[in-house]
């Protein structure tokens, strides 16, 4: 299979202000990060809060660039955003001046949809997010987890062929996270897009993701990349014995991680940096 992203030895860096040094440091984000995202292929990536995933996200959605290192897609070195990427960011990024389906019509626009099909499909996916009755409705007239739908549904809606999505069902109730979560995996069986998804849940990286990309604390390193050797998503996965061997082999690579970056935290707080 050939990679449809694929970095090599990237490193961001965020200059930072250090208040007891009166100047600006240089703050290392994610270092020496090396990833091959494959065509049609669904990652899931996980790692301690703080260790930099979002701000690979950003990266690879071209909205930042890196300090060294190459990004490519589909061979092509990444140089900003564009249609061929759709975000779904952590927290939500809807136009609070355009309503549920304003928003998701956006990205139909830029795609140059006539505004009957944008409406059509604004509607149907609404209707996949189940925010049918919400369409009129503004950003600030949406609860949190009602506005991450709409910003799901506006980035599948305009059908781009990599989805980079931050958390997106962070803030559902269980039984809304788990219709989406189906609802995506069957758009991803369905289209062979490639999926970047990040994720704080660790059932939910073994149950979306062909592979579970694990990052190191601060900087971010990709550490362990694990196959995930379902055959299908048939059935009731996590019922399956392999679910919870997966799931506990993260875990136990995760906590290390949790430990080492709280040791960094407590070296940081007592040298005062
Ligand atoms: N614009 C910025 N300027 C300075 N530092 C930044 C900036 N953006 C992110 N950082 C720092 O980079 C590190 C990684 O941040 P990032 O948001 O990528 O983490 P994350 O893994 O997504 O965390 P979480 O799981 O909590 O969402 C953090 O220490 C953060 O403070
Ligand atoms: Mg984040």
């Amino acid at each position: 299979m050939t990679a449809k992203i694929s970095l090599r030895g990237v490193t961001k860096t965020f200059s930072v202000r250090a208040a007891n040094l009166g100047r600006s440091t240089e703050f290392t984000a994610v270092a020496g990060i090396d990833l091959d995202v494959r065509e049609g292929e669904f990652l899931t990536l996980v790692g301690p809060s703080g260790c930099g995933k979002s701000t690979l996200l950003d990266l690879i959605a071209g909205l930042t660039r890196p300090a060294s290192g190459r990004i490519l897609l589909d061979g092509e070195e990444i140089t900003g955003p564009g249609l061929d990427r759709g975000v779904v960011f952590q927290q939500y990024a809807l136009f609070p001046w355009r309503t549920a389906r304003g928003n998701i019509e956006f990205g139909l626009e830029a795609k140059g949809a006539g505004r009957r099909e944008r409406r059509e499909r604004a509607g149907e996916f609404l209707d996949l997010v189940g925010l049918t009755g919400f369409a009129d409705r503004y950003p600030h007239e949406l609860s949190g987890g009602m506005r991450q739908r709409v910003a799901i549904a506006r980035s599948l809606a305009f059908d781009p062929e990599v989805l980079l999505m931050d958390e997106p069902f962070a803030a559902l109730d269980a039984q809304t996270r788990e219709s989406l979560q189906e609802e995506l995996l069957g758009i991803w069986e369905r289209t062979g897009k490639t999926v970047v998804f990040i994720t704080h849940g660790i059932d939910e990286a073994v149950y979306l993701g062909q592979r579970v990309a694990i990052m190191t604390s601060r900087p971010g390193r990709i550490k362990e990349i694990v196959d995930i050797g379902f055959d299908s998503r048939e059935g009731d996965l996590r019922a399956d014995p392999r679910f919870g061997q997966y799931r506990h082999h993260i875990w136990t690579r995760l906590r290390d991680e949790v430990a080492a970056a709280q040791a960094n935290e407590r070296e940081a707080v007592g040298t005062g940096g």
